[in-house]
């Protein structure tokens, strides 16, 4: 499963790109109004750091201005994905888009038909939003679970991309059921990485290190301080 930021923060993409295995970006209106910056320099910051898919977001409501508009997204970077909503018109202006070659993600999509509406596009991506269907007292992992196991017998090859997602659990379950893709936000991405138990073992195999190195009088071989010509 690839793992996406879910931000239009610079500092935090240039941080969680330096570890090496971000696949790629999404944004939307929302988090851009967040920085309050200039739009299309984000947009062309953003795509210049990371070295996969970046998805864009569409504003028009009207299909044929959000064609317009799709295609001056795709032109800002090779690897941006124009996002559009799931409605007539967005549904519209991605086909169009996608037969001309622009690969696009179709975005705010809360149930099964909607994924097989964008799906018959078809689609580069297809964006449930799990955590918005929790908090509408529904459940999100059930419709993620769904949509993944039609694409499989279909061979819709859509890829499913789990959106809104609020915490490690969700990850974790969206991985169980198949999504391609997981985007998250910063705080759900570095907390990925944290266990107590990791901090704690790292603490003691510090500690009997130290403590060997101490006794033995030896300098800890490969290590920054004891290389060769060091
Ligand atoms: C995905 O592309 C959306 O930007 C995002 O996941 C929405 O998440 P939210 O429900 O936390 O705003």
């Amino acid at each position: 499963m690839k793992l996406f930021l879910d931000t239009a923060n610079i500092d935090e993409i240039r941080e969680i790109n330096d570890w090496g295995i971000l696949k790629g970006v999404t944004t939307n209106p929302t988090l851009l109004a967040r920085e309050q910056g200039d739009i299309e320099k984000a947009w062309r910051t953003i795509l210049e750091i990371v070295d996969g898919d970046v998805s864009l977001e569409t504003t028009e409501p009207e299909a044929d201005a959000m064609y317009e508009q799709g295609k001056y997204l795709a032109s800002l970077g090779e690897n941006a994905v124009v996002k559009v909503p799931m409605t007539p018109a967005g549904i519209k202006a991605g086909k169009r888009l996608t037969e001309e070659g622009i690969r696009i993600n179709v975005t705010l999509v809360f149930s099964p038909a909607q994924a097989i509406l964008a799906a018959e596009i078809p689609a580069y991506i297809v964006s449930p939003f799990l955590g918005r269907i929790d908090d509408a007292g529904a459940d999100g992992m059930h419709a993620l679970r769904q949509i993944c196991e039609i694409y499989e017998m279909q061979g819709y090859e859509t890829q499913v991309l789990a959106a809104s997602l609020r915490h490690p659990m969700h990850v974790i379950d969206a991985g169980l059921c198949g999504a391609d893709i997981a985007t998250m936000p910063y705080d759900v991405f570095t907390k990925l990485v944290k266990h107590p138990l990791t901090d704690k073992g790292l603490e003691s195999f510090d500690k009997d290190w130290k403590k060997l190195l101490e006794e033995t009088g030896q300098r800890a071989p490969g290590t920054s301080t004891n290389r060769k010509g060091a």
